[in-house]
Parts: C-alpha cells; structure tokens; sequence
C-alpha cells in the first residue's frame, strides 16, 4: 500500500516536472503580483526558468541570484534601482535595446514584463 502511493507520488512528481521543463515560459500562470512585489517570488522564477540557462555561470552575468542579478556585468549593473527606463535588463527584455533577451527565444509574456519592470521600480528589493 505504502509503495504504491509513493509509485504515484513519484510519478506524478515527474510528470510535473517533465511539463514544466517542454512548456516553457508560456505555459507557467502569471499575473502582475499586486502590492510590493518579490525578488524571490515572483522575478527570480523567471529568471531562473528563461534566464538562467545562459546567465548562470558563464557569459559575465549571472542571474541566479539577487547579488549576481544586483551586481550586473564586469563592467556595469544591470538594474538600476527606481528606474527601469535605465536598467539594462529591462531594456533587453523589452526590446528596446537589441538584441532581445531571451535570445534567439520567445519574448516575455506582458505579465512577466510588467512584474520586472514593477520590482525595479519600487526599488529592487531584495525580498
Ligand atoms: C540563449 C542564451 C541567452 C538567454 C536565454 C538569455 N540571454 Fe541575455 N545575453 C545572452 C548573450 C549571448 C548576451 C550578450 C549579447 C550582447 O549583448 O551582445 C546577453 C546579454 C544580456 C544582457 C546585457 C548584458 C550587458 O553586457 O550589458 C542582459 C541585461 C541580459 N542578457 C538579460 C537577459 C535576461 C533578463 C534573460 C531572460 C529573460 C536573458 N538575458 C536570456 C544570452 C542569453
């Protein structure tokens, strides 16, 4: 008894995931959090989901974390906080600076724009 349920609890577990890696960004539920948003709640899961695969060791930035996001490239940072009409990230997501992030994949849904844009604007907190 005990093992089947954990033959379910696995396998649906992996189910899970499998569906989460194929769908991509589009397929995650999101919508522009109300009040204060969250580092860790909201900006860093996408980052970490269609980001990281690039920024995550190599390419001078790094944007697992909220000291790696802060800190930017070797040469400037990427966020500047208050002001997401002059951070760099926002920039490359939006497509105002080129070329677009991701790149060479699918833009960020509205929703996950806005969320970033929202956190660098109420000060890029690290919360
Ligand atoms: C497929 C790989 C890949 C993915 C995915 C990707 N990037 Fe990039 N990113 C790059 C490369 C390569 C560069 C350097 C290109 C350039 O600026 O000429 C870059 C540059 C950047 C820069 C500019 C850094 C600088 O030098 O000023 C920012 C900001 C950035 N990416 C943010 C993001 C964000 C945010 C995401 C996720 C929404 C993302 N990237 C996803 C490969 C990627």
């Amino acid at each position: 008894m005990q093992m089947w349920r954990r033959l379910v609890a696995g396998s649906l577990l992996a189910i899970t995931l499998l569906t989460a890696a194929c769908g991509g960004s589009n397929e995650e539920p999101a919508e522009v959090p109300t009040g204060e948003v969250s580092f860790k709640k909201h900006v860093q899961p996408i980052l970490l989901r269609n980001c990281v695969g690039c920024h995550g060791g190599s390419a001078g930035l790094w944007l697992d974390r909220y000291e790696t996001v802060m800190e930017g490239t070797p040469r400037a940072p990427v966020i500047i906080p208050g002001d997401p009409d002059a951070s760099e990230l926002y920039l490359r997501i939006t497509g105002q600076k080129q070329p677009a992030m991701p790149i060479g994949g699918r833009k960020l849904r509205p929703e996950q724009i806005e969320t970033i844009r929202l956190w660098i604007a109420q000060g890029a907190k690290d919360n």
